[in-house]
């Protein structure tokens, strides 16, 4: 018999499980690395095209190299009809994280690599799963509106092509600029829960597709990529900027959250926020719609002070705080804020697969296989005896 440990219930926080060169959070600077880079330095210069060749291929992209990486995008981005013809059969009611997360299987009985488990094999792949992530988003869009899903246009961006293909016009450059430095801002984040979900899933050896689809359904739960929907609910349930104030009374008084505040590796401000704030102060400006990101910014302010207050915590906004206004202002529906998450996340998750299952130096990675601790509270010390059916 092992050792009684008392409950725990750590979240892993802490835990490091294994080595990676993809990422790396430093929590207690506020700053986010991609593979070396800085990611402020690449939100303010390097395309999401990029991004994605710079987490998939280990290094940025040359200027040939980014033609064909973009040429190769714009290749992969139809969706193959059977795929378009699955997502018309759901009802319109559904979830679009639900719809994402079924379609990814369905992409992996298309691919017509899909038993080739070399390395080129997988980068193939994940490059598909990045073309076609947008798609799959904006096809469900118009399907359950009752509008036909529309061909991508191969001269277009990863970001400006989701905009067409969501609304049907092509995007002025600023605003195809503003989602594709989000793209980029959310495109990796270590080791965490949905990418922890994917790796978990690809130690196993299950093909990508299989852990893509378990990083799905891990990004949709509101403590994680779902926290931007519900910043955009809780912005409009406080409706105008003199509201905030008593709204985070109410809520730390209640004991409830505070969507778009706290991290659970940031100690300061995240290094995302604050570029993500400008941009939804200006598209809330465009649209003549300023009120959203007044209110945020007084939501920061209170909700700071009122943790230090209540809780004497400092606490700071994260990424989903800023990017729920930018996404509104945009003029993409709350329950697609998640899915636009996905759309830049399909990046580092597919880079995590590739590096859990084809690490080419030691250590290798493991199959994940934590340990809990049991609470054995049913027969006391001793094992249950089991009491036949009829003696019940
Ligand atoms: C992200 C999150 C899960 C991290 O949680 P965590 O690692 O437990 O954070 P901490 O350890 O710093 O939390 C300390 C305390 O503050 C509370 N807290 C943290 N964030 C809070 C929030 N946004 N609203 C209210 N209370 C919060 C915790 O519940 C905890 O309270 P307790 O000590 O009474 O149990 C948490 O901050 C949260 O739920 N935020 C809101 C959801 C969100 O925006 N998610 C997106 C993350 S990118």
């Amino acid at each position: 018999m092992e050792a009684c440990v008392p409950p725990v219930n750590t979240g892993l926080r802490g835990v490091i499980v294994a080595s990676t060169k993809i990422s790396h959070v430093d929590g207690a600077a506020g700053k986010l690395i991609y593979r070396g880079y800085l990611v402020k330095d690449l939100a303010e210069s390097a395309s999401f095209e990029e991004v994605v060749h710079l987490l998939l291929h280990e290094r940025l992209p040359a200027p040939g190299e980014l033609k064909a990486f973009q040429a190769l995008l714009a290749r992969e981005r139809a969706l193959p009809p059977a795929v378009v013809k699955a997502l018309q059969a759901f009802p319109t009611s559904a979830a679009p994280m639900d719809v994402l997360q079924a379609a990814v299987p369905l992409l992996a009985a298309y691919d017509p690599e899909l038993a080739d488990r070399s390395r080129e094999a997988a980068l193939r792949k994940a490059a598909r799963l990045v073309a076609k992530f947008p798609g799959i988003v904006a096809a469900w869009h118009r399907i359950r509106r009752e509008l036909p899903p529309l061909e991508p246009l191969p001269e277009l961006s990863q970001a400006a092509n989701f905009l067409y293909l969501m609304s049907g016009k092509p995007p002025d450059a600023e605003a195809a600029g503003f989602v594709d430095t989000a793209l980029v801002l959310h495109a990796e984040h270590s080791f965490n829960a949905s990418t922890f979900a994917a790796r978990q899933v690809a130690s196993t050896r299950a093909h990508m597709y299989a852990a893509v689809s378990a990083a799905v359904g891990s990004l949709s739960g509101e403590l994680h990529g779902g926290a931007n929907a519900r910043v955009m609910e809780t912005l409009r349930r406080i409706g105008s900027p003199d509201k905030v104030e008593a709204f985070v009374d109410a809520e730390l008084q209640a004991g409830r959250l505070i969507f778009g505040l706290g991290h659970a590796v940031y100690q300061t401000d995240d290094p995302r926020a604050f570029i993500l704030a400008p941009m939804s102060q200006r598209m809330g400006e465009r649209i003549g719609e300023p009120q959203w990101y007044d209110i945020s910014r007084r939501l920061e302010k209170a909700g700071k002070a009122a943790f230090k207050k209540h809780k004497g915590l400092d606490i700071y906004v994260n990424v989903d705080f800023y990017s729920a206004s930018l996404y509104h202002a945009l003029g993409i529906p709350i329950d697609l804020f998640t899915p636009v998450f996905a759309i830049s996340r399909i990046a580092g998750w597919t880079a995590h697969v590739i590096e859990e299952q084809y690490a080419d130096a030691a250590p290798k990675p493991a199959l994940y296989r934590p340990k809990s601790s049991y609470i054995g509270e049913y027969c006391g010390p001793d094992e249950c005896r089991y009491v036949p059916l009829e003696q019940r």
